[in-house]
């Protein structure tokens, strides 16, 4: 297991998830070896690097890569977003971004009258195209003629895999696919995304249904339950998954897995940032690392542990507030390794 814990409240969340999968480790029967990785804004401030191309290579051998957060206000915007982490996305093929939204018992959601049972959808977000694949540029920049351009790129074998993942998911479940898009105005990758979902829906018998990306956020707010999975491009997955947090009560437990299905390794990583404001205060939540972590097992072959650090994430979640980081990180931890709640 590689970690970049990175900055932030990273390191502090970081140390909460690897307790609670040591402790389902212990309780399972499998032990894990981390190789922590001193990447992020100290090592770039430090050495003006980014991700060497040797850390890459090794980390393209490991089995799993536990991320905390990466960024920080005196690093300017976009060199560890885009040299880091997208790089991490891009090289290593993470071609699916699974963003779990699942309201959990004892935690309040902005929505009136929403129980758990009404919030508990996957967002699949295609990883390495769309506008994230930084085609583009500027001309004449700085002048009265400057022009910028950030082109989107879709392929019909990127939206593919990714269509054909959901599809499977959406089988785990309720088999209600619906594909959100903007195929009003974006009629050439929306057509592509349409005419590859309905193919994938056919080959695999997933009910197929279609939202653009606007109604999507309507629906979200207004009937999140008539979601099973959503399937989506990188951008709109992007700007979904934070709205999806928000219904589900916040970052603090907003887990996600970037996946290559085919091949190691797979990154996991809390949806949430750094938090700056809150780093070294103790405040930081862990439970969205511990659910990443979860989402890391379950990718690794060991389900029921994985099963052990959403429940005992779970336990510990009411009155989550009034605890530090490190103090729910031990309840979390306990109630892994004993199966019991962590009273
Ligand atoms: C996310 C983040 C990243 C993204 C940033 C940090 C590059 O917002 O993982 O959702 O836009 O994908
Ligand atoms: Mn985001």
């Amino acid at each position: 297991m590689a970690v970049l814990a990175g900055d932030g409240i990273g390191p502090e969340v970081v140390a909460e998830a690897r307790k609670a999968a040591e402790a389902a480790g212990a309780r399972f029967g499998f032990g894990l070896d981390w190789v922590d990785y001193d990447l992020g804004a100290d090592r770039y401030l430090r050495t003006g690097e980014v991700l060497p191309d040797a850390v890459l290579a090794e980390l393209g051998e490991v089995d799993a890569i536990l991320l905390g957060a990466v960024g920080r206000p005196d690093v300017p915007p976009g060199v560890l977003e885009r040299g880091l982490l997208l790089r991490l996305r891009f090289e290593l093929d993470l071609y699916v971004n699974l963003r779990p939204v699942k309201l959990y018992p004892g935690v309040s959601s902005p929505l009136a009258d929403v129980k758990p049972d009404d919030i508990d959808l996957l967002v699949v977000r295609e990883n390495t195209e769309g506008v994230y694949v930084g085609a583009g540029g500027t001309v004449h920049r700085g002048g009265p003629a400057e022009a910028a351009t950030e082109t989107s790129i879709e392929t019909r074998a990127g939206v593919e895999r990714c269509l054909r993942f959901a599809a499977a998911k959406a089988r785990q479940r309720a088999g209600r696919l619906t594909l959100v898009h903007k195929t009003n105005v974006l009629v050439h990758a929306g057509d592509l995304w349409q005419r590859a979902a309905r193919a994938v829906a056919t080959e695999t018998g997933v009910a197929l249904d279609y939202a653009h990306a606007d109604a999507a956020c309507l629906y979200l707010v207004s009937d999140p339950g008539r979601f099973d999975v959503i399937v989506t491009d990188n951008l709109f997955g992007d700007i979904l998954t934070d709205l999806g947090a928000a219904i589900a009560g916040g970052l603090g437990t907003a887990a996600s897995a970037n996946l290559n299905p085919d091949s190691s390794p797979s990154l996991f990583e809390p949806v949430h940032g750094s938090a700056p404001d809150i780093a070294g205060t103790g405040r930081a939540n862990p439970v969205a690392a511990v659910l990443s972590a979860s989402l890391l097992l379950d990718h690794l072959g060991e389900p029921e542990a994985a099963a052990a650090l959403e429940a005992g994430a779970v336990a510990a979640l009411p009155g989550a507030a009034g605890y530090s980081t490190q103090a729910l990180g031990d309840r979390i931890a306990t109630a892994v390794a004993g199966g019991g709640s962590p009273d």
